[in-house]
């Protein structure tokens, strides 16, 4: 394994000084007509994360995930043959939600409650009462499918009703294959937490763009992130991939820790370390795909962050933290549960301020706002969230 980078001497980054330090318009983060265009411009035309692999690790295994900003609720299983596949959850007869979600389970169909109509893990129609009735062909009556695929253990679906391009050409396959290498890939179980937040998506997000705020909002709980020579605990390197990004994390040469946290930090790198996990060069690395995922790879604590639009100020988060084998033993566990609890006190100092910047903008009283250099990455999404939703009311004008 690479040893994490303590020194900290960041560069010039050509693509980051390209973005400029221009203001940028505050509306995008609370107007109602500006998310009505993001849904479409952005979100029904981007992979979304919705799942692990380890949730569809058998032949049966599906799961029923809710995307209120498209309004849409998805079935994924994973079939006899092994193939992961997606359908809208609404039955082709009249349109009925087959399973109220979010749910998930082992199935080898589904029938929908109304007239029961009966669907197999392929989506194909298996059978229906009196269905010579209806003048119509079994093989033309299966589950609408979704385009789904996954790049580094996770599931991603697009609804892009021009088609979605494929999977990994959409995330770039530099980025792709460095999230083949996560621990997140190889993760067999995970601990996850949901949080419901009174803020735009955009907003709740930059809060883990950047390290700005560290020193300020975790002035207690993320010291041991913070040094001398780097006071705010910014990251030492960017890079810009298209629509993504990544950052790699500073690592305190001298960080101060309590011994639980000594502890369980220890215990978490070394199952992660005696599952055979090659860090590689993605020590501390953080993937943030567009528009709204973080995946962060680390011996300890390795999570995903997921944050879906509701509406123009409300979102929903899902944060993930990922491990490799069972936990077989009292500190095995100690040190899991250590960890999501850790991760969730963190977060819950996050939130209050999160919504307080948002009360802020809706009120209007700020036509700009404004980021600096180490809030590149705050920068870059704005950007190219601006470029998504101009190109589509330029088709939608046309
Ligand atoms: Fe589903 Fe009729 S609506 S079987």
């Amino acid at each position: 394994m690479n040893a994490p980078i303590t020194a900290f001497s960041p560069q010039p980054n050509p693509e980051a000084q390209a973005l400029g330090t221009a203001s940028v318009p505050a509306g995008p983060y609370y107007h109602a007509d500006w998310f009505a265009d993001e849904r479409e411009a952005v979100f029904r035309r981007s992979w979304l994360n919705i799942g692990h692999v380890s949730e569809l690790a058998e032949p049966g295994d599906y799961v029923v995930r809710e995307l209120e900003v498209l309004g849409a609720s998805l079935i994924v299983t994973r079939g006899k043959d092994g193939a992961l596949r997606a359908f809208h959850n609404v039955c082709p007869h009249r349109g009925t939600q087959l399973i109220d979600g979010p749910a998930g389970g082992s199935a080898a169909r589904f029938s929908c409650r109304y007239h029961l109509w009966t669907f197999g893990l392929d989506g194909g129609l298996i059978s229906a009462p009196d269905f010579d009735r209806f003048g119509l062909e079994k093989k033309d009556c299966g589950l609408k499918s979704v385009a789904v695929d996954q790049c580094g253990g996770l599931i991603f679906v697009n609804l892009d009703p021009r088609g979605a391009p494929p999977l990994r050409d959409w995330i770039g396959k530099e980025l792709a294959s460095g999230m083949d290498k996560t621990v997140v890939s190889r993760a067999t179980h995970f601990s996850e937490y949901v949080y419901d937040i009174d803020a735009n998506w955009k907003l709740t997000y930059d809060n883990f763009q950047e390290n700005y705020h560290l020193r300020f909002i975790h002035s207690k709980s993320g010291a041991a992130g913070l040094g001398p020579d780097n006071p705010f605990g910014y990251p030492v390197r960017y890079g810009f991939h298209g629509m993504h990004r990544t950052q790699t994390i500073w690592s305190n040469p001298a960080p101060v820790v309590t011994p639980t946290q000594g502890f369980t930090f220890a215990k978490a790198a070394r199952q992660q370390i005696e599952a055979g996990v090659d860090f590689g060069d993605n020590t501390k690395q953080y993937f943030a795909l567009f528009p709204s995922l973080f995946v962060f790879d680390s011996p300890i604590n390795p999570f995903t962050h997921m944050v879906y639009p509701i509406s123009e100020t409300k979102s929903r988060g899902v944060i993930r933290i990922y491990w490799i084998g069972e936990d077989d033993s009292a500190s095995k566990r100690f040190a899991r549960e250590y960890g999501l609890a850790t991760t969730r006190d963190i977060h819950s100092e996050d939130r209050a301020v999160i919504e307080a910047g948002q009360r802020g903008l809706s009120s209007g009283a700020l036509s700009h706002i404004h980021f600096q250099e180490q809030e590149v990455l705050c920068r870059h999404l704005m950007h190219n969230v601006a470029e998504q939703v101009a190109a589509y009311r330029a088709e939608k004008g046309a």
